[in-house]
């Protein structure tokens, strides 16, 4: 069963027709045909043409474009048109833009313009959820629904009075008593005990820093807000039409929300993604954060949007070189992706987003951007048989995002320079090196599947989670700073590593940050950012520090099957590569990508330069046909995707 009803894999883009004269639509469906696009994504930022004065709806144009599309056998991801409220809303309803930190009101002009709390804009957006759904639901084009937009792009937050009360009530729910609150956040510190939760407000901005449980709370309930609202959305679709799979984009690995919350809320999962031509290492991020979406709902997802050339919103626009758009497609289907979507498919000519590269380019049907297109087109109809098909790693990766949110609070920490991001990656990369099937998963899951588990830190550790590792009985890789806090972020008894001091074996006596630029030596290779002063008690050590303050001292060490690392290496590989026996693994060159999904190999070159690569298996490349077996040779940026012989 696809994401959808539509069989193979999904090709289409963003289509915003009413940037454009009636004229231009024949053309863009004549066109999206010839490229085998069979499926576009409709009124994401439509509801001011949709409803452009409160209840006098025109539906007229988006029937005609809905009618054009199915004509032409494409299919809509059919937004519900909120993510951005109409003029006349806003000005009715001024109190419900956001309001930042600093109290400063937000103005119309761009997109997201609402409070994520405000019962106005809730209020508003249900109802013309539920509009579009008696309007489309048996429209024979529609085939998911897509709500709001990337949740958390420009409004992750709001701090006005409205949210004040949104937030009380949340902590309510919490804590339900005052001094649980004041339990929690620690409020004995620099005299902060509430006797009401009255006198609660956000964490606005103040004269010195913020108590730090109040913000990883108001963290945790600004995602919830948010999901608040895709569910009132997705309640009101799901009463009209119950069998259209409902999904909003996700932005790759985002701070803001907790996305294991979310992706359980979701009928599938979709990412927008946007790596960066420029850095020689996006293919990697890219690659982690695709991996997360397969992990969030264990199985396919669906690339929402991506560029097909330059974007327009970073400082610099680089545009992807031949072969990137084609590569970084293959990319994601390699992940788990069942399509390859675009932001967007015929290129503004006016408003923020003009110069962002797009399907049909401006300069039309003659452009390297359409040849690109028509290309890829035909490589996805090639790959039709690879939608749906899982992957199965052996290696998790341990993803919190609450952990995440108190590990980067600001101005409370040992030091600012651990970033969750970086350590993810930085034990991610060697993986994706060698050809190795990473899942992420969250701390209390089932763990048994793996062979090899990898918290690259878990700051906050509760009792559960603690459990739940040491209900594991495969290899542990327990990164530095783990263990530290609760799920308030207050120290566990007796410090670090609190929770997981009997299955790691060591205490941590003192954190060591490492200054900018301090290099800290160990018998496993250098570290920077960090160390710590550790004591062992019951592990062994498996390498010590090097000279400096901590000379002598253990830096990495084993219990059993456990290993901790208490500090943050170059190179984490001489820690990595003995526990990788036994794990299923493709030697390929450096730069070449290999990626297994169901009975398919998938190797793409992301080198400007030919790359050979011995094959591990026989098979039949989907992309041109070709028998192939032993030593191949990869071209600059080119790919091969191996249906493997004898592999059902
Ligand atoms: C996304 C957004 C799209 C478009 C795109 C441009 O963040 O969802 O609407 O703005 O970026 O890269």
């Amino acid at each position: 069963m696809g994401l959808t009803r539509i069989p193979g894999l999904l090709f289409g883009g963003d289509y915003n027709p009413e940037q454009w004269p009636e004229e231009v639509w024949a053309e863009d469906a004549r066109l999206m045909a010839e490229a085998g696009v069979n499926m576009a994504t409709v009124a994401v930022f439509s509801w001011s043409r949709l409803e452009p004065e409160r209840g006098s709806y025109d539906f007229g144009w988006l029937d005609r474009v809905l009618d054009l599309l199915h004509e032409h056998g494409i299919a809509a991801d059919l937004a519900t048109a909120t993510a951005t409220p109409p003029p006349w809303l806003v000005r009715e309803h001024p109190e419900m833009m956001p309001v930042n930190a600093d109290g400063v009101r937000l103005e119309f002009g761009s997109r997201q313009g609402y409070c994520p709390s405000s019962p106005v804009y809730r209020e508003h957006a249900v109802r013309l959820a539920t509009t579009m759904a008696e309007r489309y639901g048996e429209h024979p084009a529609l085939a998911m629904w897509h709500i709001g937009n990337e949740y958390a792009d420009h409004t992750l937050e709001c701090f006005c009075p409205e949210s004040a009360r949104h937030f009380r009530r949340w902590l309510e729910a919490r804590y339900a008593t005052v001094d649980g609150l004041n339990d929690a956040w620690g409020t004995s510190c620099w005299g902060q005990h509430y006797t009401g939760f009255h006198q609660v407000e956000p964490p606005r901005t103040a004269p010195g820093p913020v108590n730090p449980a109040q913000v990883l709370d108001w963290r945790r309930f600004c995602s919830d807000a948010l999901l608040e609202l895709f569910l009132a959305e997705k309640a009101a679709l799901r009463a009209v039409t119950p069998g259209v799979p409902v999904t909003t984009n996700f932005m790759s690995i985002l701070h803001g929300l907790d996305y294991w919350k979310w992706a359980a809320a979701e009928d599938l999962v979709s990412d927008d993604a946007y790596p960066d031509p420029a850095d020689p290492g996006s293919h990697v991020q890219v690659a982690l954060s695709y991996d997360l979406m397969r992990s969030l709902r264990q199985g396919p997802w669906l690339l929402l949007e991506s560029a097909p050339s330059a974007v327009s919103w970073r400082e610099v626009n680089v545009p992807k070189p031949p072969g990137m758009m084609r590569l970084h497609s293959l990319q994601a289907l390699a992940h788990g992706s069942d399509g390859v979507m675009f932001f967007q498919w015929r290129q503004a000519r006016y408003g923020p987003e003009k110069f962002h590269s797009a399907m049909l380019p401006h300069g039309g049907t003659r452009t390297r951007g359409w040849r690109d297109t028509l290309a890829l087109g035909g490589d996805l109809r090639n790959l039709s048989e690879v939608a749906g098909t899982r992957t199965r790693a052996q290696v998790a990766l341990l993803l919190d995002w609450p952990s995440w949110w108190a590990l980067e609070a600001p101005e409370s920490m040992p030091s600012n320079r651990l970033k969750l991001k970086e350590l993810l990656l930085s034990w991610y990369a060697p993986l994706h090196a060698r050809g190795i099937a990473v899942d992420l998963a969250p701390p209390g899951r089932d763990l048994s599947p793996y062979e090899l588990v990898i918290a690259p830190n878990l700051y906050m550790c509760t009792a559960e989670q603690a459990a739940a590792l040491e209900a594991y009985e495969g290899r542990l890789v327990v990164g530095p700073f783990s263990g530290v806090v609760d799920e308030s972020d207050r120290v566990h008894p007796g410090g670090a590593p609190g929770p997981l001091a009997g299955l790691l074996g060591i205490a941590v006596e003192e954190f060591w940050p490492l200054a900018d630029g301090q290099v800290q030596r160990t018998g496993l290779g250098e570290a920077r950012t960090w160390a710590e002063w550790i004591r062992l008690a019951g592990a062994e050590p498996v390498a010590l520090f090097e000279g400096g303050d901590l000379d002598g001292l253990p830096a990495v060490t084993r219990k059993g099957a456990v290993t901790y690392v208490g500090c943050v290496l170059d190179d984490v590989t001489p820690v990595l590569e003995p526990l990788l026996d036994g794990i299923e693994r493709v030697d390929v060159p450096e730069g070449v990508e290999a990626v297994r999904r169901g009975g398919h190999l998938f190797l793409l070159n992301h080198t400007t330069a030919p790359r050979q690569v011995t094959l591990p298996y026989a098979g039949t490349d989907l992309l041109t046909g070709a028998e192939l077996r032993g030593g191949i040779e990869l071209a600059p940026r080119d790919a091969v995707v191996l249906r493997i012989e004898g592999d059902k």
